[in-house]
């Protein structure tokens, strides 16, 4: 992958900022970073806060050439990737993917993902991964209603990290992982996805629109859904939300 990094001192979201050059053109493999984000997006409408400066902000253009269908693993390949990357960092607790995006480190979430597609004439014309890691992040001047449930690579280790190592680092690791979902699918990145599994054989609940589902997580199926056995053992599908976890 030729990767080629645009950094600016401030941004809105870093995810806006690689939506926009892609619009006009640029490249797979374009990198944009800030050191401060001010509008940081997250999933399902919410923000994502790292207006310090202590937390890695950046969001690559992908164009992937494959069906629209496919792109539902995209997000859990990226988990995978910054998972594999923080391995280094983190050698006696590896970090967790839970599906459908998050990262965590002993249950506390380490980092998010908001993927963004662009389609064109029903095909991915590009995707926006957008990755926001806690680094050196404190998580005591966290808001009250995140800080119980975030972690650092800080708080975990009490070591300050250059942004820009720890940034070379994970998209090294994007390009071995994106290299081998491209020419394999989601098939080839299952296992190593399935052994960091923070769900898998536990019991959730998942609210939809119509009615929660409950049950116990038993894996991820190869078009990216959520598979989970309900009460009368019927496994259940389920595309999108927010898994929470019952027991
Ligand atoms: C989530 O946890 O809901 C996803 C958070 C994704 C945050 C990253 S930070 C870099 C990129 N730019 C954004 O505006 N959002 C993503």
């Amino acid at each position: 992958m030729d990767w080629k990094i645009f950094r600016s001192p401030e941004s809105l979201s870093t995810n806006l900022d690689a939506k926009a050059a892609a619009m006009v053109g640029a490249p797979e493999g374009a990198v944009y970073t800030c050191d401060v984000q001010r509008e940081g997006r997250g999933r399902q409408g919410r923000r994502w806060i790292s207006e310090k400066g202590d937390t890695l902000c950046f969001s690559i253009v992908l164009r992937p050439s494959c069906e629209i269908s496919e792109i539902a693993t995209l997000p859990l390949m990226i988990g995978l990737a910054v998972a594999e990357a923080l391995d280094s960092y983190l050698p006696t607790s590896p970090a967790m993917v839970k599906w459908p995006n998050d990262l965590l480190v002993g249950g506390k979430k380490i980092c998010g993902v908001l993927c963004e597609l662009q389609s064109k004439q029903g095909r991915p014309d590009f995707v926006i991964a957008g990755i926001g890691v806690n680094v050196n992040s404190d998580i005591a001047l966290f808001d009250d209603e995140i800080k119980d449930r975030a972690t650092s690579l800080f708080a975990l280790t009490g070591k300050r990290y250059e942004l820009n190592e720890v940034l070379g680092a994970i998209l090294e690791s994007v390009e071995k992982n994106y290299e081998r979902w491209i020419a394999g699918g989601y098939p080839a990145i299952s296992k190593a996805i399935d052994a960091r599994s923070y769900l898998m054989g536990r019991r959730v609940e998942i609210a939809l629109m119509n009615e929660p589902v409950s049950g116990i997580v038993r894996g991820i199926a190869p078009d990216g859904a959520l598979l989970v056995e309900r009460n009368d053992g019927e496994i259940e599908a389920v595309y999108s939300g927010e898994a929470h976890i019952k027991s």
